[in-house]
């Protein structure tokens, strides 16, 4: 029997961090099944840092990222370029994770040549389609050419049922996130050689923040830097560690209002490891990030989200995380009050909600049961129950 042709795709920083262990544990079953492992590089350095990091060499790389790209450029870039590719490939089936650009355009593209996709990740809303934007349009563009939905928790299932996808087809994994951290933080590491190397972490509380998104940029990442000035101003003992995205409209705001802030810290993205290392040495972390909302809980870190509302409410129901917004005031008010009320700090630690590790060993099992057409792909009993 031939085997099927697996094509798993990433663009962008986080995708690669949330497919590393699927690709590791797809790539353990090649006597079932064969991987591809396509790169847009929507994002180059970002991108590269964690392929280095996990010795991912991906088969074809279409190093499509452009300075201060539109989402049009960029969609059509993709289809473009996926339309030729997936034409060369053939796989039997596209796996893509998460909510970018790349996962919408290259859903599309599959799509339009009949070919499956799973979509990792599947099932999360906001349901405000500006917030975050473009991420909760291409969610759920995504899930209605899907085939096979993987959603990270019970509470991304019940979403996807609420939108009428057949319940045979959506399977409950955990977040492949807590894979990639637990692969990670055993490993030895120190911040020596690293843009950290010289901060003094450990005489200070250490605030760790990242906030680049779309929706925020102008005024309202105008908001977050201000109160982070604050902050410092008004608490001696706190460093702030921000390492600035790439995006150029990100870094004009945040450099303007910062660069010569004394205790907060720019540096460039650092690798994975290092984030992780910088997570687990911070007392409070500020984010906007998707992907930032599920680490902090598994790190016990008290996390405070600069967004309106979430497509990630597990964090926030178990009272791990809030809400805060982007008014300075607001910013000031919520961290201050972490930094000075050590009940309200110790009520926001508790168990991550959002994976046990083993999404990535139930995803390739399960890819390995739709490739010899095995039904049900997952039995409920080995779903993750949260
Ligand atoms: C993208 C995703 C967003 C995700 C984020 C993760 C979309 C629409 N947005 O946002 O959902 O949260 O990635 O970080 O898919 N750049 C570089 N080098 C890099 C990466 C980016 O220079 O390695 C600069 C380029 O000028 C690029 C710009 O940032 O044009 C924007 O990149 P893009 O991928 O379009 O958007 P992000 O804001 O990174
Ligand atoms: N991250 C990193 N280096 C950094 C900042 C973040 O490796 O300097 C990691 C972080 O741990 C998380 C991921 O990047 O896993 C989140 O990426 P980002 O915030 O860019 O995207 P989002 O998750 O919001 O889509």
């Amino acid at each position: 029997m031939n085997k099927k042709k697996i094509a798993l795709i990433m663009g962008t920083r986080p995708e690669a961090i949330k497919m590393a262990s699927i690709i590791y544990a797809l790539k353990q079953r090649s006597s079932d099944i064969d991987t591809v492992v396509i790169a847009t590089a929507q994002h180059r350095q970002m991108l590269d840092q964690v392929l280095s990091l996990f010795n991912i060499v991906p088969d074809i790389d279409l190093d499509l990222m452009r300075p201060n790209q539109s989402l049009n450029d960029l969609t059509c870039s993709v289809l473009q370029l996926m339309q030729k590719t997936l034409e060369d490939v053939k796989p039997d089936l596209l796996m893509v994770q998460g909510d970018t650009t790349t996962v919408f355009a290259a859903s599309v593209a599959a799509f339009y040549l009949k070919i499956p996709v799973a979509h990792v990740e599947a099932g999360l809303r906001s349901h405000d389609l500006y917030n975050p934007f473009p991420e909760e349009a291409n969610r759920r563009l995504t899930s209605v050419l899907a085939q096979i939905h993987l959603a990270p928790t019970p509470l991304a299932k019940e979403k996807l049922l609420n939108e009428g996808v057949n319940e045979e087809n959506i399977f409950v994994t955990g977040n492949t996130v807590v894979d990639a951290m637990s692969t990670l933080l055993d490993a030895p590491f120190s911040f020596q050689g690293s843009p950290i190397e010289n901060l003094p972490l450990s005489q200070h509380r250490v605030i760790l923040v990242t906030s680049h998104r779309r929706e925020s940029h102008g005024e309202d990442l105008k908001n977050t830097c201000l109160a982070l000035k604050g902050i410092v101003q008004r608490f001696p003992d706190v460093i702030i560690v921000y390492p600035v995205h790439l995006n150029p409209n990100v870094r004009k705001t945040v450099m303007e209002i910062l660069s010569d802030a004394e205790r907060i810290a720019l540096t460039e993205p650092v690798d994975y490891l290092c984030f992780l290392n910088l997570m687990r040495n911070a007392h409070l972390i500020v984010t906007d990030s998707g992907g930032v909302q599920e680490e902090a809980p598994t790190l016990k870190k008290p996390l405070l989200v600069l967004r309106k509302l979430t497509e990630r409410p597990e964090a926030f129901n178990a009272g791990l995380s809030k809400i805060i917004g982007t008014s300075t005031q607001k910013i000031i008010d919520e961290i201050s009050l972490l930094l000075t009320d050590d009940k309200a700090y110790q009520a926001m630690i508790g168990n991550n909600p959002f994976g046990d590790g083993k999404a990535s060993e139930r995803i390739a099992e399960l890819v390995c049961r739709w490739a010899k057409n095995q039904k049900p792909l997952l039995q409920y009993e080995n779903e993750f129950k949260s």
